[in-house]
């Protein structure tokens, strides 16, 4: 087993947990924009309770698998920089991959936000946009894996 065959498992695992809760949170989400339609003290109640799973989910799962991918992805590259260099850096699949990681990590500080607001009750976003966003991690990840697996380059 090679340092990098480890820090490639553990980055998967991370990313899975990452990708997990990012697919989770905005569903609780838009279940709480949903109970502003029934009355009180039904609407109360829901969103304490869901506002407190958001909470949880992203202080013990999001937050933390974030770091960790974060983590686990710096420490390939630096692996990969000791033995072949710094030009992969500069490789569309890289780069694609790159800008796929600063997409999910912007999404990731977006529902972030959104969680601050939700419990202060600013939050200016229906449960449809909640469910019309959910797939944004999925597809920016079908993007991510394949430019890793494939390494593709024009031509
Ligand atoms: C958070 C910041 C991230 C950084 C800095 C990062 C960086 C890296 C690096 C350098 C590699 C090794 C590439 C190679 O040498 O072939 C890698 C592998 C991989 N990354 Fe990431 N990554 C990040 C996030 C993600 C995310 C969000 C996903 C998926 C949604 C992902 C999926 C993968 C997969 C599947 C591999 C394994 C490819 C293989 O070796 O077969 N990574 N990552």
């Amino acid at each position: 087993m090679t340092a990098y065959d480890l820090a490639r498992g553990l980055h998967i695992l991370a990313v899975i947990a990452w990708m997990a809760g990012m697919l989770f949170l905005p569903r609780l989400y838009a279940y709480d924009a949903e109970q502003n339609a029934k009355p009180e003290p039904l609407r109360s109640e829901m969103q304490g309770l869901l506002r407190v799973w958001q909470t949880r989910l992203l202080r013990i799962i999001v937050n933390p698998a974030m770091i960790l991918a974060w983590g686990f992805g710096l420490w390939l590259i630096h692996i990969d920089v000791t033995a072949r260099g710094w030009s992969f850096l500069a490789e569309p699949w890289m780069i694609t991959k790159l800008a796929g990681v600063v997409l999910l990590s912007g999404w990731h500080g977006f529902l972030a936000g959104q969680r601050r607001k939700i419990a202060a009750g600013t939050s200016k976003y229906s449960g449809r946009f909640w469910r019309m966003t959910n797939e944004i991690p999925f597809l920016l990840a079908i993007v991510m894996v394949l430019s890793v697996t494939t390494e593709w380059r024009f031509g």
